[in-house]
């Protein structure tokens, strides 16, 4: 069963009070997004295992650890997951970046992919999925299938807020995906959108409304 793991570090909680805050501007709300972005890269790569190479300091030469040969996708779902992306590059520089584009067919309410492009191989790549926002796990768990239908073998959620009934939808729909979050929220509201949570991720990082 996958894991859910709530990053409740005082820095991320700190950060978390100014994206929430209606009175925040779309340049503060985006670089506090990447700043989160970017402490939530640490503790989705604490599994990534080591490897012991030899090298030489000015003193000696001595035995010193390196991540072995990981290679990242990160996966932002457009288009609040752009706003995740360069936090995460900041500390995983050398990760490929594919997009994956997601509209809601407002007849039969299921997810459409109308953009996906995908390192080539992504088979053999770990994929981080980016969403600042996991609502009710339709885009997550479209997000996912579309990645294993190609196929993806390892894939990690990245999600800053996150409600209940979201996680439980992923779990129960890739129980093999772990999940990382930043808060889980109380609720959904009757529009589906996170309580309390911030509003409209997407209008509030690119100032559209
Ligand atoms: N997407 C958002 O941007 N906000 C929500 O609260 C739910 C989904």
């Amino acid at each position: 069963m996958g894991k859910v793991v709530v990053l409740d570090h005082p820095l991320i909680k700190h950060k978390l009070t100014f994206i929430r805050d209606k009175n925040t501007g779309a340049k503060e709300f985006r670089e506090l997004v990447k700043e989160i972005s970017m402490l939530m890269a640490y503790e989705v790569t604490r599994d990534f295992t080591l490897e012991e190479i030899e090298i030489e300091t000015p003193i000696c030469k001595t035995k010193s650890q390196i991540i072995s040969g990981k290679k990242l996708g990160l996966v932002p779902v457009l288009r609040a997951g752009l706003g995740m992306v360069d936090g995460m590059l900041n500390i995983l520089p050398a990760a490929k970046v594919g997009h994956i584009g997601l509209y809601r067919d407002p007849k039969t309410f299921k997810p459409v992919e109308y953009f996906c492009k995908l390192p080539q191989d992504i088979g053999e790549r770990d994929l981080i999925v980016l969403d600042p926002m996991l609502a009710t796990g339709g885009s997550a768990t479209a997000a996912i299938g579309f990645l294993k239908k190609r196929g993806a073998q390892n894939i990690k959620l990245v999600n800053i807020i996150a409600a209940p009934e979201g996680i439980e939808k992923v779990k129960s729909t890739y129980p093999d995906v772990d999940i990382y979050v930043a808060s889980i929220d109380e609720k959904l509201n009757e529009h589906a959108y996170i309580v309390p949570g911030l509003g409209d991720a997407g209008d509030r990082l690119f100032g559209t409304k």
